[in-house]
């Protein structure tokens, strides 16, 4: 069950003296920006795999039913996409409590498309947390999502926002457009 990250996240302090840092969002964070920023950049992590493999007893979910949201799994050779945002490190505050179950703050080498990298920070959930659920068959996956509802939503909504967040980025990922397919079959009013 759910165990709140924000006061370690907040013993973090690594960037607390810089004017600005960078953020990498693979998830919500690619979609739902809403929190200031001074700038943000597509970019891409290397090493690391976008899993539907997060409990959410928070946002996507309850503690009865919680719904499942994106967490990275590290897999060599691998790359994932998402967007890159410049901020405050004060703007980390309220992320601490959004990203709360489960989630904490990772440095991470960020690479942009133009060649160049900066080290950022990613919340990353990894599986020794509270909220962690792991792998589980795509079907199931879908139905566990389609199904769930919580505080910011039905569970649907994050994964196909994802899904067109994605599609705007000229990224496909088949774990991303494969549960997609079977979310919409399975509630297709929501199509
Ligand atoms: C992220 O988007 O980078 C973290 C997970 C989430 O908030 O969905």
């Amino acid at each position: 069950m759910a165990h709140d990250t924000t006061e370690q996240n907040r013993q973090m302090t690594h960037f607390d003296d810089h004017d600005a840092l960078w953020l990498f969002g693979y998830g919500s964070l690619i979609w739902k920006a809403d929190f200031p920023y001074l700038e943000r950049r597509p970019a891409r992590i290397h090493g690391w795999r976008r899993r539907f493999w997060q409990g959410s007893h928070d946002h996507r979910g309850t503690p009865e039913a919680p719904g499942r949201v994106a967490t990275l799994v590290a897999e060599p050779g691998a790359a994932c996409q998402g967007m890159a945002y410049r901020i405050s490190p004060a703007t980390l505050r309220p992320l601490d409590v959004r990203e709360k179950n489960g989630y904490l703050r990772e440095l991470t080498p960020l690479h942009f498309d133009d060649g160049t990298t900066a080290t950022g920070l990613t919340y990353l959930a990894t599986a020794d947390n509270a909220a962690f659920l792991g792998a589980a068959p795509l079907d199931a996956i879908a139905r566990q999502i389609a199904a769930a509802e919580g505080p910011s939503g039905p569970n649907r909504d994050y994964l196909l926002h994802l899904e067109t967040a994605l599609a705007e980025l000229g990224v496909h990922e088949t774990h991303v457009s494969d549960l997609a397919r079977r979310v919409r079959a399975l509630n297709p009013c929501h199509a």
